[in-house]
């Protein structure tokens, strides 16, 4: 019986190379005999978390959007992969919005492997993309930051199509 994976796919760019790399993931993990499912962000409805803490009690946010199934689609996977476009040495802020919703359903996205994969226009530079997906990480019990593929060098549309990083995001989802 094959895995659950859920690849949340941040970027709104047509063409993105971060989702090539998330698609490549994808087949990788398909391959391997695992059920895929791949979120795009783009053209979701995700707010911010307002840190009222109404879920504490309710269990669910007060928000209605997309956000709240995305999160429980991370809470229901075995292993969940973000890919992320680098902005300013960052994630994007739309992916940062829905880990922060993930607040709603703690401490349930725990003991499971997350894995990164991220696209950067210069010389890698990716400090701080992982330290955000770690400090997401760290807060739940048994969960791990499994894997990475950080793609540099990749500033047009498509420009990863054609590069090794595609090859390496394969192999990434074969071995999830
Ligand atoms: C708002 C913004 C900020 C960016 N910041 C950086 C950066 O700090 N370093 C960098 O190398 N590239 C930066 N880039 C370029 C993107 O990371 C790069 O084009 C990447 O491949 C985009 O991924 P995508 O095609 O999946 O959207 C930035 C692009 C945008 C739009």
């Amino acid at each position: 019986m094959g895995k659950k994976i859920f690849i949340i796919s941040s970027s709104f760019r047509p063409h993105s190379n971060s989702r090539a790399l998330c698609e490549a993931v994808a087949d990788g993990a398909r391959e391997a005999g695992n059920a895929v499912e791949i979120v795009n962000l783009s053209g979701k409805k995700i707010s911010f978390c307002t840190g009222c803490y109404a879920c504490q009690k309710l269990h669910h946010c007060v928000q209605n959007d997309d956000a709240n199934e995305i999160c429980r689609k991370i809470c229901e996977a075995d292993a969940v992969v973000f890919g992320t476009p680098v902005y300013y040495f960052g994630i994007a802020a739309q992916l940062k919005a829905v880990l922060d919703r993930c607040v709603q359903f703690w401490p349930e996205p725990a003991g499971k492997p997350y894995y990164l994969v991220a696209t950067m226009a210069d010389a890698p530079h990716f400090e701080y993309v992982i330290g955000s997906i770690k400090g997401f990480v760290e807060c739940f019990d048994g969960a791990t930051l499994a894997g990475t593929v950080l793609a540099d060098g990749v500033y047009e549309q498509d420009a990863v199509r054609t590069t090794k990083f595609m090859k390496e995001a394969y192999e990434l989802g074969k071995s999830i």
